[in-house]
């Protein structure tokens, strides 16, 4: 097969290192970026007479209709050819001949690469984005056909205060808010041309950095050639942000496993959102969120494998970086699957609203807002904390509910309390008083609400 590299080698390479050594099984995926790249290249290497303009003409024109056949799917990847670089190179050969060997002129296939998957992750970048706002529109559609619904909010996995639904899943808005916000980020760093660089010095040929960088979208380009070749922290950039993001995807998922558990029977599934057992015949699990919940751990794992390959490893490049690619291809995939299963499981899925009462009439859930009551009559929040603890301890040991101590008992805790402390015991109420900025109050979640419409159409 047609090596980059063949004419320095007596000996023929080993099958083996032909197959160990090999990155097309995934490197294919970059074949449109590497075109477009060759294709600006051979433009510059035109435009500054380092070729003859003819020759750049004439292989412009066979990466173009190279690029046409990979968009339409049809080129044919040759799996004895190491990597995309050297397909695509043995395609134009093929098509338009000895003009072919001028492309690889002031470039080596170290920049390419790093050219190509720079590419790659900014595009990926901006669908993954396009697809995180997907999720916030379905969870600010969930908030709102559900914006009376008062659950227990949790802390410990215990009961803590009283929430309004919509505001919780408004977090989740907010984080993947900060997940974009952390992508635009990782995007700019993306967004630094390498090609040029050659193996790692630079080169004596009279290039055009800027021009390259112009016709393929790039914001600047790399100042040290060095650096160019050898970073791979764009990647790991991307990496770790595809954790935070795949965290929160977790924690959201595992909100809804605990909600539409029976015990919490808050929450129902659709059933094209469900699946069932081979079993047991009455079964309709979330899987779907599990495997959310799981893949998590497979972007750690990408993560952590790059970091793992990069330390240590002395300038400028060096083949093990080949590596960063399935890692970098997984994430996205993963992520992609798993934005795009949550948005229609949200769109679908029903809240059930009576369930939401019946958890929430637990009247201990608004103990706080006793000692809030308190703390407005001027008595200092640990002494108000201790009094409703006494109150609590009371209620349960009697196995009764708070509503049912009688007033005169209250009084005997504090003479504070008045006959208005049994409106305190609601839910509903404790919400409303939530009145703070950020706070679960209605009118503070209708005016997220509002905010986050606007920000996100905008
Ligand atoms: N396939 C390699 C990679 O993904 C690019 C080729 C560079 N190879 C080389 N021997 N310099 O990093």
């Amino acid at each position: 097969m047609n090596k980059l590299w063949g004419s320095r080698f007596k000996k023929k390479t080993h099958p083996l290192v032909e197959e160990f050594t090999s990155s097309i099984g995934y490197d294919y995926k970059l074949a449109k970026y590497d075109a477009l790249g060759s294709i600006a290249h051979a433009k510059m290497l035109g435009k500054t007479k380092i070729i003859p303009p003819r020759d750049s003409a004439k292989i412009v024109q066979g990466l173009q209709s190279i690029l046409k056949q990979i968009e339409k799917g049809a080129f044919v990847f040759n799996k004895q050819a190491e990597d995309i670089h050297t397909n695509i190179q043995n395609a134009l050969k093929k098509k338009i001949g000895k003009a072919a060997e001028k492309l690889h002129t002031a470039r080596s296939r170290n920049d390419q690469v790093v050219t190509d998957l720079r590419m790659y992750a900014k595009e990926e970048i901006k669908n993954l984005k396009s697809k995180i706002k997907d999720l916030q529109f379905a969870l600010l559609g969930f908030a709102k056909k559900n914006i009376t619904v008062v659950i227990p909010g949790l802390t410990h996995t215990q009961h803590a205060q009283p929430v309004s639904l919509a505001h919780h899943c408004l977090a989740y808005v907010e984080m993947l808010e900060r997940d974009k916000g952390r992508l635009c980020d990782a995007y700019k760093r993306c967004d630094v041309l390498p090609l040029g660089s050659a193996a790692l010095a630079g080169t004596s040929l009279p290039i055009d950095r800027n021009y390259v960088a112009g016709l393929l979208g790039f914001s600047k380009v790399c100042a040290n050639s060095i650096d160019a070749v050898s970073d791979r922290d764009f990647v790991l950039e991307i990496l770790a942000d595809s954790s935070i993001l795949s965290m929160h995807l977790s924690r959201m998922a595992e909100d809804f496993i605990l909600w539409n558990s029976p015990e919490f029977a808050l929450l129902e599934l659709d059933e094209a959102f469900s699946t069932g057992s081979s079993l047991m015949p009455q079964k309709k699990n979330p899987d779907v969120l599990e495997l959310v919940r799981a893949n998590s751990g497979r972007l750690y794992g990408n993560l952590v494998s790059l970091l793992a390959t990069m330390k240590g490893l002395p300038l400028s490049y060096n083949r093990d970086m080949q590596l960063d690619k399935p890692p970098l291809f997984n994430s996205f995939e993963n992520l992609n699957g798993c934005l795009g299963v949550l948005c229609g499981l949200i769109k679908s899925a029903k809240v059930n609203r009576n369930q939401a009462l019946i958890l929430s009439s637990d009247e201990l859930l608004c103990a706080t807002d006793l000692v809030e009551y308190l703390v407005k009559k001027h008595i200092s929040f640990r002494e108000a904390h201790s009094i409703v603890g006494k109150v609590v301890s009371y209620a349960l040991k009697k196995k009764i509910f708070l509503s049912e101590i009688p007033f005169g008992q209250w009084q005997k805790f504090s003479a504070h309390f008045e006959k208005g402390v049994y409106g305190l015991l609601n839910a509903q109420a404790s919400v409303a008083a939530k009145k703070s900025f950020g706070g679960t109050s209605p009118q503070g979640v209708k005016r997220q609400l509002l905010g986050w419409e606007k920000r996100l159409r905008d």
